[in-house]
């Protein structure tokens, strides 16, 4: 039994990062997991930025892709979020003008994740929301 467990362990490690476990070690200090748009309003001043589920759904929602190809919409959502990881930007952020106004464009956290952990919180931002209503 015992072997089995070690066995699990190996297999999670070789196959790269856990996006949640990124995500509680390096997002979740900001961005809460999730909230409805009710609590939002009622504890917006003690926010530091958007709940995850509302970035999650923005993005989502504001990336059109033709056809509704679900593969590459999530590959493209996928690959903003990592790119807004390390390359924030007013330009670029969805986020909406009042909110960006009190919360700020979020501090670049360039060096500080790898390519694997980069990439597994962002799927972990697509693939946690999916096909739920929030
Ligand atoms: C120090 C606080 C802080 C941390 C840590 C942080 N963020 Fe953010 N993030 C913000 C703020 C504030 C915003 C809203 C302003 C903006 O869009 O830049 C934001 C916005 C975003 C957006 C863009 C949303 C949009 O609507 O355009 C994404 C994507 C995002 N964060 C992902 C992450 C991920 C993934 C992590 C962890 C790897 C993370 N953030 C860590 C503060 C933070």
């Amino acid at each position: 039994m015992k072997s089995i467990a070690l066995l699990t362990l190996i297999t999670l490690t070789l196959m790269g990062s856990d996006g949640y476990k990124v995500y509680q070690d390096n997002c979740m200090k900001c961005h809460v997991e999730m909230m409805s748009k009710s609590e939002v309003l009622k504890s917006f001043k003690f926010l530091k930025a958007p709940p995850m589920v509302e970035v999650s759904n923005k993005i989502k929602n504001n990336i059109r892709i033709m056809d509704e190809d679900k593969d590459v919409k999530r590959r493209v959502v996928i690959a903003f979020v990592k790119d807004y990881i390390e390359n924030p930007s007013i330009q670029y952020s969805m986020c909406d003008p009042m909110a960006l106004e009190k919360f700020g464009v979020m501090p670049s956290l360039k060096g500080k994740l790898s390519e694997e952990q980069k990439q597994a919180v962002a799927q972990w931002v697509y693939d946690r929301y999916e096909g739920k209503m929030f």
